[in-house]
């Protein structure tokens, strides 16, 4: 693909594949495991154990926060900002929600080829920056919005002034986001290289998720860490080093899931 950051779409597909395929009783993507044939061998192989872990983890956790927002609101929108080859709306299937999922028009394009669509999503090709995609939206709803493995390739600049907009074209809304810190942002670089020198680099990082709900005047709602649930359930299941690297990311808050309100604090 002609966009660095469209290239690094099959990577947290393939994470999904590993997890589903190795630790079902803690995330399970029927839909993901429809694509194993088609994903070349060598990208499946690169995965390790923990990387496909780190990536089901931000499903696993932000999937729970979804089905909260619809148990809350019953009719609403969930919009997916940069939606690659995410399987979000088959893992919902049919309830109140509204279920939108927006890419570049060159990923769509590409998704509609392998992915078809399912019946409670609408696909929008654009860029989510220019919020020419928000156009089709009823903005009286209440939504959520959710970026996984999105905003990192970004500057805070841009994830910043995306936020405001959101902010002042849906009344009530929320957004999930994963973050990592300046030292997990290096080390997500160093798996991201090994998938081919035309993967896009990432640059956005939180130190602080405090800090940064208050620079976007919003109201955090939740800070989890990526492993809460995964360490619990998993306990003896995953090779030792995965279990110290889980332990090791969350006690020093390496990564985790940003909950926040969009409304000013
Ligand atoms: C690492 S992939 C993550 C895909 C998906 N969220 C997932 O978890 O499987 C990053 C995605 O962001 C999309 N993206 C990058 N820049 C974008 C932009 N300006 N507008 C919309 N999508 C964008 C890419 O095309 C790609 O699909």
């Amino acid at each position: 693909m002609q966009n660095k950051i469209a290239n690094t779409l099959f990577i947290p597909l393939i994470a999904r594949i590993h997890a589903s395929k190795n630790f079902k009783q803690y995330f399970y993507d029927e839909t993901a495991m429809k694509f194993e044939d088609k994903i070349p061998q060598k990208f499946l192989k690169i995965s390790s154990e923990y990387e496909s872990l780190a990536s089901a983890a931000r499903y696993y956790e932000t999937d729970i926060m979804i089905k909260d927002f619809i148990a809350t609101h019953g009719v609403c929108n969930v919009v997916n900002l940069g939606c690659g080859l995410e399987t979000l709306a088959f893992r919902f299937g049919k309830n109140g929600a509204k279920f939108y999922s927006v890419d570049l028009a060159e990923v769509i394009e590409f998704r509609q080829n392998l992915l078809p669509q399912n019946d409670n999503e609408t696909l929008i090709s654009g860029d989510l920056f220019d919020m020419k995609w928000t156009e089709i939206l009823d903005k009286s709803l209440p939504t959520i919005f959710v970026a996984n493995g999105v905003f990192m390739y970004f500057t805070e600049t841009k994830i910043l002034n995306l936020i405001a907009n959101l902010k002042a074209n849906f009344k009530n809304s929320e957004l999930i986001f994963d973050a990592t810190t300046k030292f997990g942002i290096r080390c997500a670089n160093f798996y991201v290289s090994r998938f081919g020198e035309n993967m896009a680099k990432m640059e956005f990082c939180v130190q602080n998720g405090g800090e940064f709900a208050s620079k976007c005047e919003c109201e955090i709602l939740s800070k989890t860490p990526f492993f809460a649930t995964a360490r619990k359930m998993l306990k003896n299941k995953t090779k030792l080093s995965t279990r110290l690297t889980m332990a090791f990311v969350d006690k020093f808050n390496l990564a985790f899931i940003l909950r926040l309100n969009l409304r000013k604090k």
